[in-house]
């Protein structure tokens, strides 16, 4: 059973953005595995920083679509990608110093992530 379940309903109706979406989630639920597997620290961090890092190039490519077709919001949801990022290396920093478990940290990514995509990203499919 995976840790974040993908849902049709999360799809914004642009194929790179759901796909990149999707890849996400899979890194997510890779990170819960090898948490569920007790893997190493360095191997938990190895899998965040790949998926933080491919956050930030996700992000990019969604504020170019934002651009691309006009949509109203764009400075408030890249406002809102960079909240995201200083949030994640905060909770990164917390968790590299002990003040978080492997599971705090794999749910704060969980709503970390699905709460954007629906408060934030679902607004883009309509200017579609
Ligand atoms: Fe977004």
């Amino acid at each position: 059973m995976s840790f974040v379940l993908w849902k049709p309903c999360y799809c914004i109706g642009d194929s790179k953005i759901d796909n990149q979406h999707r890849s996400l989630v899979s890194l997510l639920n890779f990170l819960y595995d090898r948490v569920q597997a007790a893997c190493p620290k360095r191997l938990i961090d190895r899998v965040l920083m790949e998926l933080v890092r491919y956050a930030e190039e996700h992000f990019q490519d969604e504020e170019d679509l934002m651009e691309r077709i006009g949509f109203p919001e764009l400075e408030h949801h890249r406002r809102e990608h960079e909240r995201l990022l200083m949030e994640v290396f905060a909770f990164k920093e917390k968790f590299d110093h002990g003040f978080a478990t492997k599971m705090e940290l794999l749910h704060f990514l969980r709503d970390w992530l699905i709460n954007h995509v629906i408060d934030e990203d679902l607004k883009i499919r309509r200017y579609l």
